[in-house]
């Protein structure tokens, strides 16, 4: 999914040996929709060159105040006003320090000082920066006044990450890897719509045990519920994700709590429930489980043999029914009938808002057609990708709450 089309973005990769991951991280941004242009610092090209950086980005790559090939030889000014966002990574201590100070004796420095700020002329270019060093370099007191000033100053910091180092040493200052970067810039990039807000999302299928091979359980495959936990990170909620077994890795910044059968994930649902506003419940819960699970494997024998089903709490209609309980938005994937079938659960279940879709529509795909049902009537969302499906119900759930 092309997440940054029409964006482009001025990659600044300085003098550390995680310049090795600025050119994967190049290729996710390309990969992204992005336009990048490479500012590479004298430092930086003693660990990756400029070939390199070129092939991957189609574009010449820029490390010279005095380039001749800049029209009017103003690298710094062109590139800051055509960016809509700075990102360094690899920022060296060095460049920290030198960012602090406001110095401007290379390129990437000179373009990050005279980059738009919202202050002077109304439109801001963001600069973004990610730290790595040694883990004593960033702890010395020198590295923590730099970076108090540059946050100050409204640089914002991406890590660095705790972990091994490329010394050997283990500690705070690795670089963040090139996934969670591009993630971070992502989210820099979607307003901040859900700020402070804490919501829980449940997601994924449950599974309901039989014996202890063998169960009961639907078809999810949780794509739908990650993507909107996504997006409702990405708006500045604290999110955490209740999800059912499913074979997809959390998303950044979102906290999961991983369960198998309902009884499971309305316990873990209802422990996080205190301080929650919202609600979202998108898992495909089993309306069924077997009334006792067998301690050992059923043996197969000639003929029928009969299960007994008991019925599993409808999670979403309890948190529902909660006094000052959150804002409750619930799913309903239907094969017909949709809108009859959508509000009807919205009226049982006395929610403010249902997101239904048509099972042809949306099932184990990476789009969906949705159409969101509330008190005014019924609103169909332009078909497209899960993840954008997920940022328009994030919207509106945001415009509902006020
Ligand atoms: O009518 P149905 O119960 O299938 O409504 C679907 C909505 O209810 C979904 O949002 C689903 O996550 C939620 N649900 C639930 N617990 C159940 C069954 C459904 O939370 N046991």
């Amino acid at each position: 999914m092309n997440e940054l089309a029409g964006k482009h973005i001025v990659l600044g990769v300085t003098g550390g040996i995680a310049a090795y991951k600025a050119a994967e991280l190049l290729r996710l941004l390309k990969k992204a929709g992005a336009v990048v242009d490479v500012v590479l610092t004298q430092g930086g090209a003693h660990f990756v060159t400029a070939v390199t950086f070129q092939a991957l980005s189609g574009r010449p790559v820029w490390s010279d105040l005095w380039d001749a090939r800049m029209a009017d030889n103003m690298a710094h000014i062109d590139l800051s006003r055509q960016a809509d966002a700075i990102l360094v990574a690899p920022a060296s201590a060095d460049f920290l320090a030198k960012l602090a100070q406001g110095r401007a004796d290379d390129l990437l420095t000179t373009l990050c000082l005279a980059r738009p700020r919202k202050a002077v002329d109304g439109r801001e270019c963001p600069l973004l920066v990610a730290p790595a060093m040694n883990r004593q370099m960033w702890e010395h007191p020198a590295t923590r006044r730099n970076v108090a000033l540059l946050a100050q100053d409204g640089t914002v910091l991406l890590g660095p990450a705790c972990g091994e180092q490329a010394c050997g040493e283990v500690g705070e200052g690795r670089m963040l890897e090139p996934e969670e970067l591009l993630e971070d810039l992502l989210a820099y990039f979607q307003p901040r719509i859900l700020a402070g807000r804490k919501l829980v999302l449940t997601a994924g299928p449950t599974f309901e045990a039989i014996d202890p091979v063998r169960g009961i359980t639907n078809s999810s495959s949780g794509k739908m519920g990650y993507a909107l936990a996504r997006a409702a990170a990405q708006a500045g909620a604290e999110v955490v994700l209740v999800s059912g077994p499913v074979s997809l890795p959390a998303p950044r910044g979102v906290r999961r709590v991983d369960v198998t059968s309902a009884l499971e994930m309305r316990a873990a649902v209802f422990a996080e429930m205190m301080d929650a506003v919202i609600f979202i419940s998108v898992a495909a819960v089993a309306d069924y489980r077997p009334a006792a699970a067998s301690e050992h494997k059923i043996k197969k024998q000639g003929g029928d043999i009969t299960l007994t089903l008991t019925p599993n709490p409808d999670i979403l209609a309890e948190v529902a029914s909660l006094p000052n309980g959150p804002f409750c938005v619930g799913f309903a994937a239907e094969s017909r009938n949709l809108a009859e079938y959508a509000e009807g659960k919205r009226r049982a279940k006395r929610l403010p808002l249902v997101v239904g879709n048509l099972v042809q529509d949306g099932l184990g795909g990476d789009s969906n057609v949705v159409t969101l049902f509330d008190e005014v009537g019924s609103h169909p969302l332009p078909p497209g990708p899960k993840q954008e499906v997920a940022r328009a119900i994030v919207a509106h759930i945001a415009r509902m709450m006020g």
